[in-house]
Order: C-alpha cells, then structure tokens, then sequence
C-alpha cells in the first residue's frame, strides 16, 4: 500500500484551480468576489444553488448541503475513494506524490509494478501504432470500420492489431530494456512448449482491445480471433497479480465519470459492445466481458452509481446473468434494471443495424429487474395445467414478496391473470411464502378462477402484434387494414397496436417517457418478436385472418342476441375466413 507524505494533501490543495475543478462539471456565474454559482451537480435543481469559493477552495449547496474541498468533489462527482482523488488531482495539476514510511522491500514492489504498467502501455501504444500504420492490418481495419466502428471511437478505446510474427513484442520490449520475466508477468509472452528455455509473443493475427483500469493503466488485453479456425474467438491475458478478468471493468476509464453525474451504469456482455454505445453516446457503459458478473466487479460499479441498467443478451446464458447479478446486488444499495433485447442479437449488432436512436430507446425502455424475473418465470412455466400453475406461484411468491406499491399491483394483477388465481388467493399464497403450493401440489389446491385477461384470444392478439414486430413492412401493411376496437378485446393490445401502426421499423421509437405501461407492453412485444424463428407473410396473414375469425365470432354472438336478422351475412364471411385459414395452413405445411 502505498503511503505519501504529509505534506501530499496540502500540496495537491494548493496546486488545484477550483474554478477549472467544478467549471469542467456545471457553469459557473460569478456572483461576487471570489463567489459562484451553479447547478448543485448533487442533486436535481432548475435555479442554481451551489456557491463556490474558489480563492477558499470551498462549495457548498443551499439546496442539498453538499459542501467541502477539491477531495470530496473529486470523491463525490467521480466515486473515488480519498487516496484516489489525491492521485487524480495532483495529475491533473502537474503535483508529483511523494511517497513516504515506505519500507524498501514495499518499494522494490510498487517500482516493479510501475515498471510493468509502462510496458503494458507500450505494447498498447505498438499495437495501435501497428493497427493503423501496417500494410498486415488491412484486413483488420476493413472489418472493424465495416462494423460501423469509427477511427475516433477504436483509437479511444486504443484498439490496436497484434501482427502474426512469434517475436515482435518480445524484440521491441527487450530493445526498450524490459526483461524477458517482466515480460511473462505482464502476460504479454508464453513459454514455448517445443523449445523449452523459449519464449514467443502471446498475441499474434488478432484485434487488440486493452483492458484499462479505472485510472487509465491498461493491465492486460481482450484480443479477437480474425479468422474463424483461430480458437478461441477471444484470448485475454492470462490472470496475473496486474489482470484479473473477474475485477475488470471494460471501458471504465470513460464511463466512470459520466455514470457517476447519471448516477447509472449499463452493463453489455462484450469488447464491441462498449465501443457501439460509446459511439452512439451512450457513455455510461462498461463491459463485463463474458457472462458472468462477480462480487469485484459489483462492489466497484456500487462505488460509483446506484442504478445498472443490465443489458445483457437475451440468451440463456443472458438470462442467467442477470439472474446471478441479482443475487449480487441483494442486500446493497444497488438497483437493477434490464434493458429488453430481441433475441440472438447484442447491442453491437443493434446498434449496426438499427442505428443508435433503437438502442436508446431499449435502453429507455428498461424495466424493473423483477418484472424481468416474473416474466421469465412465466414464460418458462406451463400454465396450461393447474400442478405447473401452482409450482410457477410456488415459485414466484418469493419473487413478488415486495413491500406495497404500484409495481407490486401491476405484477400481482399479471401474474393472477396468467396463473388463473384470484388476487386474494395469490396473495395468501405469497404471504405463506408459496409453502401450500410447494408442499400440497395440485389434489390440495382449491380450483382456480377463470382468467379474465390473456385468455386464448388475447393471445391470439399478442401473437398477431408479435408477427406484426417481427415482419415490420408486411406488418404495418397489416397493422392498417385492421380496426383495433374491432379486432381487438385487449386494451392493452389496442394501445399497443395503435402505437406500433406507423412505428414498425422502429417499435421503441417515440414513447412518452412517462406511460410505463403502454412502454412495457411494447417492449414485451418487441422482445417475443426477436424470438420467432422463420415467419413469413403468410404467417401474419393467417394470424391477422384468426382475428377476422374473432371478431365475426363476437359479432355473431352479439347479433344472434339482438335479432337473429344478420347472422347468416356474417356467418358466410365467417365460413370464407375459415377457409383461407385452412388454405394457409395447408401452404405453410409444405416444405420451404
Ligand atoms: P461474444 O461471443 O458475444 O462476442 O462474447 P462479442 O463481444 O459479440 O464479439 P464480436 O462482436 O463478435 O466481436 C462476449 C464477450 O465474452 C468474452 C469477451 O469479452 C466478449 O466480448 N469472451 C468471449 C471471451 O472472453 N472469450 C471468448 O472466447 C469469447
Ligand atoms: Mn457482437
């Protein structure tokens, strides 16, 4: 650990210019000698209320109370701890730490280690130099650019190429005087296995992605396989004392500060990911790299925000994450959201296809981690016997035990109508905890109520929105020729389609920010529709037919109850509608 010297504090102190300090995060108005004002970066506020002293090297808010030095602004605004606004201050105003009380074998240490963060950087700066200068790295900016990748965003992040020769890293490192064991306990070469005594670079005919610490010390590298026979598809460093995969937050070093004033992070599974949302502006964004988040990695995103925003493949493997990051942030400060993803694609591919607006406005669209966690049990039940209703309560009445509010009515209210419950009677099943469901199985539960929502015909109005957001042109051709209040019995469904009509192409596209509901019956939408596999036209065509089929069947019934006089008229259109359902089925039966 290392300790600096007394006078480190007063040092930084004097050197730090308050004004660029606090001017970098909110306008200053000066308001007097040596006094400003502006908008308090502490809380919400329209009139400015913080004053700043900046001969004093003070602030204070009138507003919220938030007051102190250039350290606690530093500590509040970026989420570093007081040793880490030391250090970012004095680099920031040009003041050397001195360290003090270090003992020499603690010293010997830190040199080392600083030793071989500069030869992590060099190689950084090689491979970049290598990626945008080398005839061999043609290939490698053709595929990165042609991802819709700029220049501005890969030299950011200090994307570079490692070249395919065994011994560049090694003969550029040793020439700029670093040992072959600094090298190996950077990660950066191997032992050779044939030629025992030789070593040869790890990297090599691969993208380089730097891993780079929250103070912008890259410790190792994410690199990606260039061509399809060349496992795997990304190779890091191998965990050393400096990289550790499970601690690493990638892209932290330009999200940290912007998360910190949104006072939220989003999460991405992968290297390319960060670098899309980045570009698209969305900066609060780190990757976990993989699947699974870790307690490391949680305990410092909790440092610097109170909201993540998961934003992880709809997979399984997705799902799964999302479920383990829950477990983490149980019993911290931390709230969870996940942001709805079509299946099989990453907010990369997103971001390629749709454009950033899509992938904001998913992210705008994020839900509550526990309306996720209720869906997805939904989902995976089957309700269509009552033994499989009652282990879906048994396993959702720990889920929805949930202190009293309007999320918690909404779920009740979704969850009674899916599992064909009473409200009463789910909530007596979550006030015991499910136990009666669990241990009395199906013979013990008293019959279940009829649903009164999402029965057989909502479905049917889902599934037909589903098509209508998986196949955009077709749909929106499909979404005008039919009359909502028709065709529709849902209200939710109407609302839904009459915001999707016009909207296909970009389903999230132009929800008021403050009609949860109407936002989350569309992103559900949006979510089932990245999940079909191989529609086609027809498809939607007889699924808008079978609500033709509905909608006669009501009309008869209503007619037949009336007078009887129109119910062979609609009783032959019933019969043709039947028909071309038929006809479909028997088309899409063939083989494609
Ligand atoms: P993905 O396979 O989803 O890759 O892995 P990706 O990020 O979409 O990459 P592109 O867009 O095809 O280039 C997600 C993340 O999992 C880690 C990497 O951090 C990757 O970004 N990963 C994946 C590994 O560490 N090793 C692997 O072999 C594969
Ligand atoms: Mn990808």
């Amino acid at each position: 650990m290392t300790r600096y010297s007394s006078d480190s504090r007063d040092r930084v102190l004097d050197a730090v210019d308050m004004l660029s300090l606090v001017g970098a995060r909110l306008e200053l108005r000066r308001a007097g000698a040596d006094s400003y004002f502006g908008l308090c970066p502490f809380h919400d506020e329209r009139t400015p209320s913080f004053h700043v002293r900046p001969e004093e090297k003070h602030y204070h808010c009138f507003g919220c109370q938030a007051s102190g030095d250039p350290f606690t602004f530093v500590m509040e605004t970026e989420g570093l701890d007081f040793k880490a606004a030391l250090e970012s201050l004095a680099e920031r105003f040009g003041v050397t730490l001195q360290t003090q009380d270090e003992d020499p074998a603690a010293a010997s240490r830190r040199e080392r280690r600083e030793r071989l963060y500069a030869l992590l950087a060099r190689a950084a700066t090689y491979y970049g130099r290598v990626l945008w200068e080398s005839r061999e790295a043609e290939a490698a900016r053709r595929y990165l650019l042609g991802r819709g990748m700029t220049e501005a965003t890969l030299r950011e992040f200090r994307v570079g190429y490692a070249p395919s020769a065994w011994d560049r890293i090694l003969r550029a490192s040793r020439a700029a005087g670093f040992s072959e064991q600094e090298l190996l306990d950077a990660g950066l070469v191997q032992r050779s296995r044939a030629r025992p005594g030789q070593v040869y670079d790890r990297f090599r005919e691969r993208i380089m992605f730097p891993s780079v610490d929250a103070r912008g010390r890259v410790r190792g590298f994410g690199a990606r396989a260039m061509r399809d026979n060349q496992p795997p598809k990304y190779l890091n460093t191998s965990e050393n004392e400096l990289y550790q995969k499970r601690s690493q937050l990638f892209g932290i070093d330009h999200a940290r500060v912007v998360a910190a004033r949104a006072g939220k992070m989003i999460l991405v599974e992968g290297y390319t990911d960060v670098l899309a949302l980045h570009q698209a502006g969305l900066r609060n964004t780190v990757g976990i790299m993989g699947t699974a988040l870790t307690e490391e990695q949680v305990s410092e995103l909790e440092r610097t925000v109170h909201v993540l925003e998961l934003c992880l493949d709809a997979d399984r493997a997705g799902q799964d994450a999302m479920l383990r990051a829950a477990q983490l942030a149980e019993g911290r400060r931390l709230e969870l959201r996940v942001v709805p993803l079509p299946d099989k694609t990453d907010p990369a591919d997103l971001v390629e296809r749709q454009g950033a607006e899509a992938l904001s406005d998913l992210v705008q669209a994020s839900i509550p981690f526990v309306v996720f966690h209720v869906d997805r049990i939904l989902d995976r039940s089957d309700t269509t016997s009552a033994e499989g209703r009652d282990r879906a309560a048994a396993e959702l009445a720990p889920v929805l035990a949930l202190p009293p509010s309007a999320l918690r009515e909404d779920l009740l209210r979704r969850v009674s109508s899916r599992l064909e419950l009473s409200e009463g009677r789910l909530a007596a099943l979550i006030a015991n905890g499910g136990a009666r469901a669990r241990n009395g199985g199906a013979a013990s539960s008293p019959a279940p109520q009829r649903a009164s929502s999402l029965d057989p015909t909502v479905r049917n109005e889902r599934a037909f929105l589903v098509l209508c957001a998986a196949l955009p042109g077709p749909g929106s051709r499909a979404l005008a020729s039919i009359d909502p209040e028709q065709h529709l019995t849902s209200e939710r469904m109407r609302r839904v389609a009459r915001h999707l009509a016009g909207q296909t192409e970009m389903p999230l596209g132009g929800l008021a920010p403050d009609d949860d509901e109407l936002a989350r019956g569309v992103a559900d939408i949006v979510a089932r529709a990245g999940r079909v596999e191989r529609v086609t036209e027809d498809h939607l065509e007889q699924q808008r037919l079978l609500l033709e089929l509905s909608r006669l069947d009501r009309a008869i019934r209503r007619a037949r109850g009336d007078s009887g006089g129109e119910v062979s008229e609609l009783a032959r259109e019933r019969e043709q509608v039947l028909a071309g359902i038929r006809d479909l089925d028997t088309k899409l039966e063939q083989p494609i």
